[in-house]
């Protein structure tokens, strides 16, 4: 299987690292519009071929799958034209700027029978491995919210805001952890630039069953902070990724509650237990990633970070960016 990546900027270099590894696949051309990326190939992949034309890469009938690795206002129409070329494709995060785009190519995706697949990193890693394990083994027991915090002095992006940048990987671990359907969020935000880009900006996703996820974005922050918590009501996640090995930490943590009718109050019982540290996979989450990508396409299988997944980031991302511009408001996600 013949693979081309487009786009070989930060992100694209790690792909073009973890490609060029894969046992079941050859890594054949990687593209840039930026001629100067050549000689940066050739030390680090010194068997791809370089191109500067996306065109000439998607047309070549010699490439099986492609990989898209750009901006994100250029990612519907590369994996348009590829998917029209017969290529099987994978899309960096966040998959497209808009639902009604993630439906074309789904469409069209399975209209020609190819695999459209969306780099979630984060499933792919140990930690989120893990997490996913105790939740589903009931250890947790019922998961009342989930908190995330991504935020650092970042890369003001010149096309995106600050969620569409870093959120992604906070909904997708969301969605994957927890099986309910968001009902709808509310959004604030604020652009401390002049172009309208919001740079800091907060999210709350709301459930019907009472269970509520929040998110903290920012870069403009002067510590870099990714810290999850997912509280259940029988212990407690605490995933600091900024830890180099012990990212995850179980608290046996809850608390009892019971209503004193007569002074009708509710009253609180509070119950602290051992910490727990458990052994993660220290794999690449990057190879995985890719690894599955290859697999999906020689066994016809649906990938973990599949089109689904990119699509309901997206659901959640435009109706985050319809509450912004509204103060706030409570904004319906679509199912
Ligand atoms: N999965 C992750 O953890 C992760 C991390 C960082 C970035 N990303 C995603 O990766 C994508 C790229 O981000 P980045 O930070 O690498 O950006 P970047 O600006 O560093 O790299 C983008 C590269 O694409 C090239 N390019 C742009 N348009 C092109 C075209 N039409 N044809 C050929 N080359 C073109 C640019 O010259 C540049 O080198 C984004 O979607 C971003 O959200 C994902």
């Amino acid at each position: 299987m013949n693979i081309g990546i487009i786009g070989f900027g930060y992100w694209g270099t790690n792909l073009v690292r973890n490609f060029a590894l894969q046992k079941d696949a050859d890594l054949k051309v990687v593209v840039d519009s930026r001629k100067e990326r050549e000689s940066v190939l050739t030390k680090l992949c010194p068997t791809a071929t370089f191109s500067t034309s996306a065109d000439e890469l998607i047309k070549n009938k010699d490439i099986d799958a492609v990989v898209i690795a750009t901006p994100v206002h250029t990612h519907f129409e590369l994996a348009k034209k590829s998917l029209e070329n017969d290529k099987h494709v994978l899309i960096e995060k966040p998959m497209v700027p808009s639902t009604e785009e993630a439906n074309i190519l789904i469409d069209l995706a399975n209209k020609k029978g190819k695999v459209l697949m969306v780099d979630h990193t984060f499933l792919y890693t140990g930690a989120v491995k893990k997490m996913k394990e105790l939740i589903d083994s009931g250890d947790i027991g019922n998961i009342k919210y989930f908190d995330s915090t991504r935020i650092n002095l970042g890369l003001f992006q010149p096309d995106i805001n600050v969620l569409w940048d870093l959120a992604p990987h906070d909904i997708s671990i969301l969605n994957y952890l927890i099986n309910e359907k968001p009902r709808s969020v509310q959004a604030t935000g604020v652009s401390h630039t002049n172009n309208g880009i919001e740079n800091i900006a907060y999210i709350n996703v709301n459930y019907d069953s009472g269970f509520m996820a929040h998110f903290s974005c920012s870069w403009t922050s002067p510590v870099k902070i990714r810290m999850m918590l997912i509280g259940g009501d029988k212990k407690m996640i605490v995933f600091n990724d900024v830890e180099p090995t012990e990212k995850i930490k179980v608290y046996d943590t809850g608390y009892d509650h019971k209503t004193d009718e007569e002074k009708k109050q509710v009253l609180v019982d509070y119950r602290t237990g051992d910490i727990f540290t458990p052994k993660l996979e220290t794999k690449e989450a990057l190879s995985g990633m890719a690894a599955d990508f290859i697999s999906a396409i020689k066994n016809n299988h649906s990938p973990l970070s599949d089109y689904n997944s990119g699509l309901e980031v997206i659901r959640i991302l435009e109706a985050t960016q319809i509450s912004i511009k509204n103060n706030g408001k409570e904004v319906l996600v679509k199912q």
